[in-house]
């Protein structure tokens, strides 16, 4: 609840909690999928900043531990990627972390959409960008965007494709600004015992 009123705001929060009366019976999740190639962007000159940028490794347990109190949904995940070949991008204020951006590169997996779909040699999935509360609105998510950008173009991995709730303003602000393009609506809708996910794409 906390974490839906801070990233969402009061009105989908009060929907989200009316929701969760009438789950059982009848659930909805709206989720947008977005992509870049990141040859197109054009990235600014200066990404000099007073963090430190660098990828974690899984044996720094104090960075992993912070990561997971920033995202719960990601302590059963985060080794599970990471030793799946994953990278987690973390920008460091002395030892905190400020944000990090987590991707994979086997597949499009979005849970709570219940949506998976095979990426290609020279594709990425953002699993997970986040700025820690007091750093948001200063810049902080652009440029972890346009560092793993760096990385992953040195890498020949072009496409990076990502996914948010459609009621999330704050990424969806972001992903205009580094250039990120809605493609398709992921709609997941569950009736009693009937599930159905449909990926509508966009015009
Ligand atoms: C999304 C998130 C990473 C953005 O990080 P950030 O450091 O605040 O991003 P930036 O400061 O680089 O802002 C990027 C753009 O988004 C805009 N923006 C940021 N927060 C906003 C908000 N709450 N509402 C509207 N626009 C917003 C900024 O104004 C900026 O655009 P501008 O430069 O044209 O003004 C951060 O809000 C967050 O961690 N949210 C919770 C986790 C999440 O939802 N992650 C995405 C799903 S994986």
């Amino acid at each position: 609840m906390r974490r839906n009123l801070r990233d969402y705001g009061i009105l989908p929060t009060i929907k989200k909690s009316l929701g969760g009366i009438i789950r059982p019976l009848f659930y909805r999740r709206t989720y947008l999928l977005y992509k870049t190639d990141i040859r197109k962007v054009e990235f600014p000159n200066n990404l000099d900043s007073n963090f430190q940028f660098r990828f974690v490794d899984i044996g720094e347990r104090s960075i992993i531990s912070q990561i997971v109190e920033m995202e719960e949904w990601l302590e059963m995940r985060l080794d599970e990627i990471l030793k799946g070949g994953g990278k987690c991008l973390v920008a460091l204020d002395d030892a905190m972390v400020a944000g990090f951006n987590l991707i994979s590169y086997d597949q499009i997996h979005i849970p709570v959409v219940q949506y998976t779909a095979p990426l290609g040699p020279d594709e990425a999935f953002s699993e997970q960008i986040t700025v820690s509360v007091a750093y948001r609105g200063h810049g902080l998510g652009s440029k972890l965007r346009y560092k793993l950008y760096k990385d992953l173009f040195e890498g020949e991995r072009y496409i990076i494709y990502g996914a948010t709730d459609v009621n999330n303003k704050a990424n969806l602000a972001l992903c205009r600004k580094v250039g990120l393009d809605v493609i398709a609506t992921i709609k997941y809708r569950k009736w009693l015992w009937i599930e159905k996910t449909t990926r509508v794409p966009s015009e």
